[in-house]
């Protein structure tokens, strides 16, 4: 049987629902990334490492909701904290308690977190970043990385997908204002930069680009970046929505030695519900106060019928809350991470280059000459429907899914077994090949 015919099999009850979710939404998602061909199995609910679809098929998960749960689905202290929150009702559109507490543990464990906005989501919360530096600097020109993705916010949505020099969408206005340099080429990028360092209002990389290929930059790159912008009077905006509190308890700028003016966050932070956080450096967050500025003098940042809701400031504060309690995590996660990229390259040897860091880890079945993935072009450039092909068949034959064609995520609740049973599954995958 062919591995779409065994998947259809097995997922009978998902493709009806799904016919009728394409009926009433576009493409029958709400995210584009989330539809895969033939059509995406549906789930019914979630616990610990486990999916579970509508036709009972259960999943060991590695997407684990875009890489936001890093203690599995539904942990027990988060579970419990939203109850609890939830007899006390989960909107009030107000100040509340909720929101002081998580920020209190996000201020001491991101030392540039001195002031703190919240919003529902990543793309807003990068929005506000690409704002604000432009109202701090009075220049309008913001430079990101060759496939850096910061979410669906029109200010940024250039040069994330090869050729980065396509449009990414009809319908975006003064895209000349966003100019895209080539990750971990600091020559190439600072050559960029020079060029238009007058209007140059800030810079913003994720320290590993996510979306883009799961590459880490290096140390060098991100402080050569930084001198720049420094020197240059343009700020230094790291985008930390992804690897916020995914490999330590706090962001992975310090373990440089880096000094972001504006950092991002997003998903692990909100514990599983919507969140965003745009936080910085005192002086520069002050452009935000709305007391007493003219509008010509601040940055209008800080809306949102739901930012700040007391549902999503509990499962974020549970969570760090856990993160911070038990050492023990971020030890499992990163070795669990470290037993995957070193038995996914025994098993497929030259064929692959696995990238990476921590519980984070991406498999690039290489070609055109590639051997070594330090940037999105030579993701580009690798066998893309190979590895639909591979994770495809991990889900339709083995139970174990990765959204296609994107980087796996361990989370807390996963095992030494899950890793082994995906490393087998990726074997089988290579002799049927
Ligand atoms: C690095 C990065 N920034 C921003 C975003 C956007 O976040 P959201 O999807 O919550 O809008 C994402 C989403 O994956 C991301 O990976």
């Amino acid at each position: 049987m062919s591995i779409i015919s065994e998947y259809k099999k097995k997922t009978k009850k998902s493709a009806k629902l799904f016919t009728q979710s394409s009926k009433l939404h576009v493409n029958g998602v709400s995210h584009n990334i989330r539809f895969y061909e033939p059509y995406p199995f549906v789930v019914k609910k979630s616990a610990g490492k486990n999916l579970t679809d509508v036709d009972d098929n259960k999943y060991t998960d590695f997407w684990m909701g875009h890489w936001s749960l890093i203690l599995g689905h539904g942990p027990k202290n988060v579970k419990d904290s939203l109850k609890k929150q939830i007899e006390k009702s989960w909107m009030y559109g107000t100040v509340n308690e909720q929101t002081i507490k998580l920020s209190e543990i996000i201020s001491k464990a991101v030392p540039v977190a001195e002031k703190i906005r919240y919003v529902t989501s990543g793309t807003e919360a990068t929005m506000y970043a690409v704002r604000l530096a432009r109202s701090v600097t009075g220049r309008k020109i913001i430079a990101k990385i060759d496939g850096g993705w910061h979410g669906y916010t029109s200010d940024l949505l250039k040069s994330v997908n090869w050729p980065f020099s396509e449009s990414e969408s009809s319908g975006i206005v003064n895209e000349e204002k966003i100019i895209s340099i080539p990750y971990n080429d600091l020559e190439e990028s600072l050559k960029i930069l020079k060029k238009i360092s007058k209007d140059l209002a800030g810079v913003i990389i994720e320290p590993v680009l996510g979306g883009g290929g799961c590459i880490p930059a290096t140390k060098e790159y991100l402080k050569g970046i930084q001198e720049f912008t420094q020197k240059n009077e343009s700020l230094f905006i790291l985008d930390e929505i992804v690897t916020g509190f995914r490999f330590r308890f706090g962001c992975l700028y310090p373990t440089m030695k880096l000094d972001p003016d504006i950092v991002t966050l997003g998903k692990i932070v909100g514990g599983g519900m919507a969140i965003g956080v745009m936080c910085g450096k005192k002086e520069i967050m002050q452009f935000a106060d709305t007391t007493g500025k003219k509008k010509s003098e601040r940055s209008y940042v800080g809306g949102g019928t739901f930012s700040a809701n007391p549902a999503s400031m509990v499962t974020g504060h549970s969570t760090l809350s856990e993160l911070k309690s038990n050492n023990a995590i971020y030890s499992k996660l990163n070795n669990l991470g470290d037993l995957a990229r070193k038995n996914l390259r025994k098993v497929f040897g030259e064929n692959v280059v696995i990238t990476g860091k921590g519980s984070l880890f991406m498999t690039h079945f290489v070609q055109n000459g590639i051997t070594e993935i330090t940037n999105s072009t030579h993701v580009a450039k690798c066998d893309s429907s190979m590895l639909q092909k591979y994770h495809f068949k991990m889900i339709a034959h083995d139970g174990i899914f990765f959204l296609p064609g994107k980087l796996g995520a361990i989370s807390y609740a996963h095992s030494k077994e899950d890793i082994k049973k995906m490393v087998k599954a990726s074997e089988n995958f290579l002799n049927s090949n």
